[in-house]
């Protein structure tokens, strides 16, 4: 298991990861994605949206603002409910999330505690030039409610029959207490968010379904299943909208943490939204006549968790022979090929400037053809060992080398990352022969 340290060290280095505006000293628990950590966050929000929306007929998506209507977050509970039990310490004046502490003193200096008071994680800001209470919104703690308050507009816009769901990815912000373990927990960060309707005597059925699909789209992409588990809340940490929730947890180099709830929100939110807004939120099921308020399952999933959750489980160090008939040591990121952000890597065997235009040429064939459905890299520096090396350390499924027989046989080498092994392919084959690679 790798720890959190050399992991977080990888990132920075490699460019997944950098610390928010760092040159100004960074802001705490803001961090920013680099060239790699882009790639690898895209590739997690374009799996989950083709598993859950386009392999499926009954969900449709939504992009909606992060900027409501004020009116919302009083309707659904969050400026009365939406909080977490703040603890200063009296001697180093330190702030505690009292829920999180272990035990009932300073974690930093084991100084007394003040009573618990309730802390709202919403941030407030001002619509417009005038700062008060009448201008005043929030930033959206969580993506749900923007498809709450769409509800009609998608199901008359799409003619949905129940159950059907709309699933939305974007960012939501939480003035958190206490944030840390680097992107596990932080103020802004990203959700993946379904909201789906179904009928209310059927939510038990809808909801032990959405936790299996859960898991099961985190095991696709080769999370370790004995690092994923389940965990039923109790009655006493649900939300305040919840009936029954169920977290997907993973084992992080730190321990248990949650990445995806799955919650029973009831007929909660629409029922609130119909009593804020005036407006009917109902489902009129044609075949039967009956009019109702749907019941919403809800999975609800944090990007940068899950891009946590995918590099501890991918980091991998492996004793390979070297020249001197000795070992060295392979640090490699076996992630899933539909995840990598370097698909593919083209590397010329030296800087000859004989072997440059063929490189190229080989390197705008595969990147222009789309064969690689994301990002190639062409890498001539150092010397071809290190190369593999350092695309081994960020997840490269495939390496491509050019060398001086290429010139005449016009073939090139596949590397495969994980077996290192190395087959001999013609150029015009490359299309083929990366496809199914990547494929599989
Ligand atoms: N709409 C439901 C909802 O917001 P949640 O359990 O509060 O539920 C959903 O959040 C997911 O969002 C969590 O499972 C977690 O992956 C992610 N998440 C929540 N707070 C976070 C934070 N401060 N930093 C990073 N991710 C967070």
């Amino acid at each position: 298991m790798v720890d959190l340290d050399t992991l977080t060290s990888l990132c920075k280095r490699r460019g997944f990861l950098f610390q928010g505006s760092e040159i100004y000293g960074g802001l705490a628990s803001t961090w920013d994605y680099g060239p790699l950590g882009v790639e690898l966050k895209r590739n997690i929000k374009d799996s989950w949206w083709q598993t859950m929306v386009w392999e499926r007929n009954d969900v449709v998506g939504l992009d909606s603002s992060v900027l409501m209507h004020p009116e919302v977050w009083k309707s659904s509970g969050h400026v009365s409910n939406f909080t977490d039990p703040l603890v200063d310490c009296l001697n180093c004046h330190q702030r505690w999330r009292e829920d999180l502490l272990e035990e009932p003193s300073c974690p930093e200096c084991g100084g007394d505690l003040t009573q618990a008071r309730n802390f709202n994680l919403m941030f407030k800001t001002f619509v417009g030039p005038i700062e008060d209470e009448s201008s005043t919104s929030y930033l959206r703690p969580e993506t749900a409610q923007g498809i709450f308050v769409n509800f009609n507009n998608v199901q008359s816009s799409t003619r949905k029959k129940l159950p059907f769901g709309i699933a939305q990815i974007g960012k939501a912000f939480r003035n958190e207490i206490t944030t840390g373990n680097f992107i596990f927990r932080t103020r802004e960060f990203e959700m993946m968010e379904i909201e789906y309707f179904v009928h209310p005597n059927e939510d038990e059925k809808w909801h032990q379904n959405w936790i299996d699909d859960s898991f099961n789209w985190y095991i696709s992409l080769g999370l370790k299943k004995e690092k994923l588990r389940i965990r039923k809340h109790d009655q006493d940490e649900m939300a305040h909208y919840s009936k029954a929730t169920f977290d997907l947890e993973y084992d992080f180099p730190w321990g248990w943490g949650e990445i995806q709830g799955i919650a029973n929100r009831t007929d909660f939110d629409l029922k609130a939204h119909i009593e804020g807004s005036g407006e009917s939120l109902t489902y009129f099921d044609d075949s039967t006549g009956e009019r109702f308020v749907p019941y919403v399952i809800e999975p609800s999933a944090g990007v940068d968790r899950a891009v946590l959750a995918f590099l501890s489980d991918a980091y991998t160090v492996e004793e390979v022979p070297n020249s001197k008939g000795g070992h060295d040591e392979r640090v490699l990121l076996k992630l899933h090929t539909s995840l990598a952000p370097v698909k593919v890597a083209v590397l010329p065997l030296s800087r000859n400037e004989r072997l440059a235009p063929l490189a190229r040429e080989v390197f705008d064939r595969i990147r222009t053809s789309g064969v690689a459905r994301g990002f190639v890299e062409f890498d001539d520096a150092q010397s071809i060992g290190r190369r593999y090396r350092r695309q081994d350390e960020t997840g490269t499924p495939l390496c491509v080398t050019v060398d001086f027989t290429s010139l005449e046989d016009g073939a090139v080498t596949i590397r495969e990352r994980d077996t290192m092994s190395q087959v001999r392919v013609a150029i015009g084959d490359l299309e083929e022969q990366i496809s199914w690679r990547l494929l599989n």
